[in-house]
């Protein structure tokens, strides 16, 4: 990369960086009216058990709908893109030059003020609505696929498979909250919280997209050979979701639904629940494959046909 792209990339930085240039989040005073979270994404709220009991049910469960979001962005910033950041910055990624580590550090930075930013956002919504988080998650359905998907991995594949992952990662992550933020339904604290983070994480999504590109072209065949073969599988577990709906369950048990409404409530709305996730797992399935054909991934669909033309050779 040219010295002035660079200079533009870290003037970029300084400029727009939200945790250079954002104010505090202050999250008002709580209305049960307002909307905290898409109703479009919780299937149980439209239910009529649901609707029958009013507004302050409906608001406990969007809250408890966000506070989860929250900490799986939390997570996944902390746990993982930051960890892969670090690795970026300490050379256990090979190719790795030292703007590529500046950048690194940018990334680092961002993402703890992300978490930061929506740890204060629940902190100040349970002091104002009384809403206290039914579990707070250490780990989420995400970073558990990854970390089984990179259990199977011979050890010296594990740090490409882990930028592989940020990168397919941080693309997911960054449509979600846009989608988020241009939800209009919903409360201007949180629309503010989506776009503020919007801003950084398209810059992370085109840098660790651009270092992928770079870092495919270098690997060893059998390590390109072996991620293509797994990313189908892999893409399927990282975009699942829990189908025993678990903690809609345990929301409903809190809104003190017995045992038995519980249930009635979860198999009446299974089919929206299903629908609801597979359209946007369709979705974002298309957009990772656009993102992998431009890293250089083939579609597995064709290389399956290669190896074969290959073998037949
Ligand atoms: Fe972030
Ligand atoms: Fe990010």
């Amino acid at each position: 990369m040219l010295i002035a792209e660079q200079n533009d990339l870290t003037n970029h930085w300084y400029q727009r960086a939200t945790v250079r240039h954002t104010p505090r989040i202050i999250v008002p005073d709580y209305s049960d009216e307002e909307l905290i979270y898409p109703l479009a994404r919780c299937a149980v709220c439209d239910h009529p058990m649901i609707l029958a009991r009013g507004q302050a049910t409906r608001a406990f469960i969007l809250a408890q709908a966000a506070y989860q979001f929250l900490y799986g962005v939390g997570l996944l910033e902390t746990k993982f893109v930051i960890q892969c950041s670090l690795a970026l910055l300490h050379h256990e990624i090979p190719g790795i030059d030292e703007f590529a580590r500046l950048q690194a550090l940018t990334v680092v930075i961002d993402e703890g003020y992300h978490a930061h930013v929506a740890l204060d956002y629940i902190i100040q919504m349970q002091a104002r609505s009384g809403i206290v988080p039914l579990q707070v998650p250490q780990s989420n359905h995400k970073l558990d696929a990854a970390a089984r998907a990179s259990a199977t991995l011979p050890e010296a594949m594990r740090a490409d498979f882990q930028l592989l992952a940020v990168t397919l990662a941080e693309n997911v992550l960054t449509d979600e909250i846009a989608n988020l933020g241009r939800d209009k339904g919903l409360a201007q604290t949180f629309t503010t919280l989506m776009m503020d983070h919007v801003r950084d994480e398209g810059r992370h999504s085109n840098y660790f997209a651009d270092l992928m590109k770079a870092r495919w072209a270098h690997m060893p065949q059998a390590t390109r050979d072996r991620f293509t073969a797994m990313l189908p599988d892999y893409l399927d577990d990282f975009l699942g979701t829990d189908p025993s709906r678990s903690f809609e369950r345990k929301i409903l048990r809190a809104c003190e639904f017995s045992p038995a409404e519980t249930e009635r409530i979860i198999d009446e709305t299974q089919g929206e629940f299903q629908a609801l996730h597979d359209q946007l797992t369709a979705k974002t399935k298309i957009r990772l494959d656009r993102l992998l054909r431009q890293i250089g991934v083939p579609d597995p669909a064709n290389a399956d046909s290669a190896a074969a033309l290959d073998a037949a050779v």
